[in-house]
Parts: structure tokens; C-alpha cells; sequence
């Protein structure tokens, strides 16, 4: 029995690692999904069958319960809500690392040999799945507070905050020291219950200070948090299958918070200790934007388009929230069809999860040679006759280029403002996820069509149609 769990665990990890290769491309990220789907059914089943199991009915209780919960959230919450609650499930991932941790202690407490070769690992992975899961669950449910705008998205900041988080983690190191000195003892005891709250107070201190756009960033991070938190309970616990996944999931992470450092232009440092640009974030303006709205109707926005040769769709997050990409898929295949060469740009923190826009695009089956890179798309920008952005506002904001006291200066944008037209479709003039003022709408090519995305793009289609 036990090679056959061993080989289904290797199984497992096969599956996982072919998996998340494949879920490096558009075409066959569908197949990864599923192939680790069932990479993860088979690590299910193994431990399930596993003889260390002595009883079924606290697993039964535990898998009826995550199953209704898993059911009403997938039947209930909106696609536009999805990267809130990936951030929750995140969440979730560590809390159940840091009981890991604290079951297995508290299991075989007064039974360690003391700190020695052989209780080393066991020991410091409790202490981590602890101290990461701690850290994670905290920093995850603020992550969804941030994001679902239950609590504001700006940075909250306060005197000595950098002072109050550096002396949180000197104390979490130091318990960590007492409670692997002596793990028989009740002052270790202590110690480990001492870094449980310690690292759900640091969880919500190191990511109330992040706000606005530098949010991609803590959320690839606490991503791989998770991952390492699963990762130090399969440790605790001897499970190489959670080893594997949890390091794969680790690893990604870090792949992407450094994808998404360099989308922003920050180091990892910068956007973790600096508060930069907090001031002016709080007030939220960098210079005001000035000049004259130009707004546009979608009938004169139709006589533009229908003359134009090339064409560059922006989306943003409120293609997501006005689900308009059906309609703009339907858009892009009207204008070539009349001759306009047709390019989506996608800004890799566009919407408010990583990949967020592709995903979008390919759920109306854009083909995904028609989307572009904001890298490959901003030295073409300036020969573009119309640049239609939808449900964007950070992305294209030019403050990132133009005003240096702006939160998000140094931000790499889509130069939108360079094309020889640009059409902005809003709702109205209200700020981003970062709540700054945009300059784009006030510049002498940029032309507002003011309402819900889908409605505006509709009546888009409605003018080729008619015409
Ligand atoms: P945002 O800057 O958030 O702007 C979205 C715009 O969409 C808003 O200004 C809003 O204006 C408009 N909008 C909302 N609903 C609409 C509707 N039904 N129809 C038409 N327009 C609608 O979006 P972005 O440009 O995609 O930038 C993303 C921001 O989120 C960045 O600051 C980024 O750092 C942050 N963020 C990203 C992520 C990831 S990983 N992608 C994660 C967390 C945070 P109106 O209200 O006037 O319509």
C-alpha cells in the first residue's frame, strides 16, 4: 500500500509541474488547469487511503462543509470579484499551514528529544508553517478588504510604522529562538503561541501600508507565502506531495512578484518599506490635472473609427466590471472587416489580478496574436490612428510619465495619449484603483464617451451596422 501512495504522490507531482509548464501559454493553459486538476484529485485520493488516517467522520464534516462553501462561491460571486476571493483563498491556504503546525506540536508535546539533527527540520517547519501561514492569512483577508473596497485601497500609514513592524518581527525571531531552544517546555509552548498572534498582527502591518497600484505586487507575494507556508507544513508533516506543490507554488510567486516589480519599475524593497509616494497618494492628486473635458458622442466617435487604418483596444478593469468583451470582440472584428488594422494592448496590471485582461479576451475568443505587450505596443503607438481605451485609467495614466510628485510616477504605462486619437469609454470622471487624478482626459486628441462600456461599445456596433 504504501508504494502505491508513494507512486501516486510522484504521480502527483509530475502532473503539477507539466501542469503549471503548460499554463505558461494561452493555447494550452486550459490542459495544464485540468492536468493539475487531476494531479491534485490523485494527491486527494492517496492521502485519504492512507493508513495513517484513523478516522473518516472529522474529514467527512470537513469536505461536507468546504464543498457547500466552495459551491455558493462559485455560483455567487461575480467574475468581477474573483481576484478578492483568490486572495481569501490564498488566505485559507495559510491558515490551515499555521494549524498544521500548531496541531502536530501540540500532538507530540513533551515527546521531542529536544532541538537535535533529527527533530531540526520538524521543529523550524513548525515555527515557519506557523509564522508564514500567520502572516499570510492576515495579509490575504486585508489584501480582499483592499480590493473588494470594503476598506480603503490607499496606503495607511502612521508614525514609526516601519519602527512598530521591525520591533513585531525581532520579537517573532525571538520567540522563534525560545520555542526551538527547549520544544518541551511550557515557556516554548508559549513561544509558539506567542509568534500565532505575532504573525497575525505582522500579516495586516505589512500590507496596510501598500496601496493603490503597488497592490499586483503584494498579491503575487502573499501568492507565494502560501505556497511556502504549505511547503513547511508538508515538512511538519512528511507529506512530499504538499512539498512539492507548496515549493512549486512558492517558486511561481516569486517568479511573479518580480513580473510584476518590473511592470511597476519598483524593487520588491521599494514597494514593501518605502511608502513611496505616500503623501501625495493620501491627498490623491499629484499636480492637478487641468484643461477642458472634450466629451464625444458615439455616433461622431463611428465617423472616426470607420475612417481610421489602425486601431489599438486598451482594456482595463472596467471591461471586466461592464463584462463588455463580447461586444468589443464583436467591435474589433467590425473594423477589420472594414480594413482598420486592429491590436489589443495589455498592460500586465491592468484589471486587478495578474493576466486578468487575457483572460477576459479569451473568454470572447480574441485570438491571442491579436494582443500585444504594452512593450511591443508603445514604440508603435505614435502611427496609431485611434487608441480606444475601456474601463482604463491607471494604465494610460501619463502622470506616471509626466509629473514627478505623482504616486505613480515611474510606472511604465501605455503610451495611449501618443496614438493621434483617443477615445476614453467611462462612466464618468472618477479616479482608478489608485485614486489619482488623470491627465489623459483633458489632452487636446482625447475624447471622452461617457457611460457603461458595454452600452457605449453596443452603440458602436450599432453605427457600423446601420451605416
Ligand atoms: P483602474 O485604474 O482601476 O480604472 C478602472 C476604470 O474603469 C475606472 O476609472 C472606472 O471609471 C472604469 N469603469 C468601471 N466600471 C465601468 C463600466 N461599467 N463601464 C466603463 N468604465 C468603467 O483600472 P486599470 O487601468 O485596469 O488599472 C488597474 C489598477 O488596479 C492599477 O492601479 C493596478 O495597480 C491595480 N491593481 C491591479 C492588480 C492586478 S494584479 N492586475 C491587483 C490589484 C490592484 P468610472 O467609474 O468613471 O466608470
Amino acid at each position: 500500500m504504501d508504494t502505491v501512495i508513494v507512486l501516486s504522490y510522484i504521480a502527483s507531482a509530475v502532473l503539477f509541474i507539466f501542469g503549471l509548464k503548460m499554463m505558461s501559454r494561452a493555447s494550452t493553459a486550459v490542459r495544464g488547469n485540468l492536468l493539475s486538476a487531476l494531479g491534485m484529485g490523485i494527491a486527494v485520493v492517496a492521502t485519504l487511503v492512507d493508513r495513517q488516517i484513523l478516522a473518516y467522520h472529522w474529514i467527512l464534516i470537513g469536505i461536507v462543509i468546504g464543498t457547500i462553501i466552495g459551491a455558493i462561491t462559485a455560483v455567487r460571486v461575480p467574475m468581477t470579484s474573483m481576484p478578492e476571493f483568490v486572495a481569501l483563498f490564498n488566505g485559507s491556504g495559510g491558515i490551515a499551514s499555521l494549524f498544521v503546525g500548531w496541531v502536530e506540536y501540540h500532538n507530540h508535546f513533551g515527546a521531542y528529544e529536544g532541538f537535535t539533527g533529527a527533530t531540526a527540520v520538524p521543529l523550524i517547519a513548525t515555527y515557519l508553517a506557523v509564522l508564514i501561514g500567520g502572516v499570510t492569512f492576515t495579509g490575504s483577508v486585508t489584501a480582499y478588504a483592499k480590493l473588494a473596497e470594503k476598506i480603503n485601497s490607499r496606503p495607511f500609514l502612521f508614525g514609526g510604522q516601519q519602527v512598530v513592524t521591525g520591533l513585531l518581527l525581532a520579537l517573532t525571531l525571538a520567540s522563534g529562538v525560545l520555542f526551538l531552544i527547549d520544544p518541551n517546555s511550557t515557556l516554548a509552548y508559549a513561544a509558539l503561541m506567542g509568534v500565532v498572534g505575532l504573525s497575525l498582527v505582522l500579516g495586516v502591518m505589512v500590507t496596510i501600508p501598500i496601496g493603490g497600484a503597488d497592490m499586483p505586487v503584494v498579491i503575487s507575494l502573499l501568492n507565494s507565502y502560501s505556497g511556502l507556508a504549505g511547503c513547511a507544513a508538508g515538512f511538519v508533516i512528511g507529506n512530499t506531495v504538499l512539498i512539492v506543490s507548496g515549493s512549486l507554488v512558492g517558486a511561481s510567486g516569486i517568479v511573479l512578484t518580480n513580473i510584476m516589480c518590473k511592470a511597476m519599475n519598483r524593487s520588491l524593497a521599494n514597494v514593501l518599506f518605502s511608502g513611496f509616494g505616500s503623501a501625495a497618494a493620501a491627498t490623491g492628486h499629484g499636480k492637478g490635472a487641468q484643461g477642458e473635458v472634450k466629451p464625444i458622442t458615439a455616433e461622431d466617435a463611428y465617423y472616426v473609427l470607420e475612417a481610421a487604418s489602425s486601431v489599438v483596444i486598451v482594456p482595463g478593469y472596467g471591461l471586466a466590471v461592464a463584462q463588455a468583451q463580447h461586444i468589443v470582440h464583436e467591435l474589433g472584428t467590425i473594423l477589420e472587416h472594414n480594413g482598420t488594422e486592429v491590436k489589443y494592448a495589455i498592460h500586465p496590471v491592468a484589471g486587478r489580478m495578474p493576466g486578468h485582461m487575457n483572460v477576459l479576451l479569451a473568454e470572447a475568443n480574441v485570438p491571442y496574436e491579436q494582443l500585444v505587450e504594452m512593450d511591443a505596443i508603445n514604440p508603435t503607438m505614435a502611427t496609431v490612428d485611434v487608441a480606444i481605451v475601456i474601463g482604463a485609467n491607471d494604465v494610460v495614466n501619463p502622470a506616471a510619465r509626466e509629473d514627478k510628485i505623482s504616486p505613480i510616477y515611474g510606472m511604465p504605462i501605455i503610451n495611449v495619449d501618443h496614438a493621434r486619437t483617443v477615445f476614453v469609454l467611462k462612466r464618468s470622471m472618477a479616479s482608478g484603483f489608485a485614486g489619482i487624478e488623470n491627465p489623459l482626459f483633458y489632452k487636446e486628441n482625447t475624447r471622452m464617451l461617457f457611460g457603461d462600456a458595454k452600452k457605449s461599445v453596443t452603440l458602436l456596433v450599432e453605427q457600423f451596422k446601420t451605416a
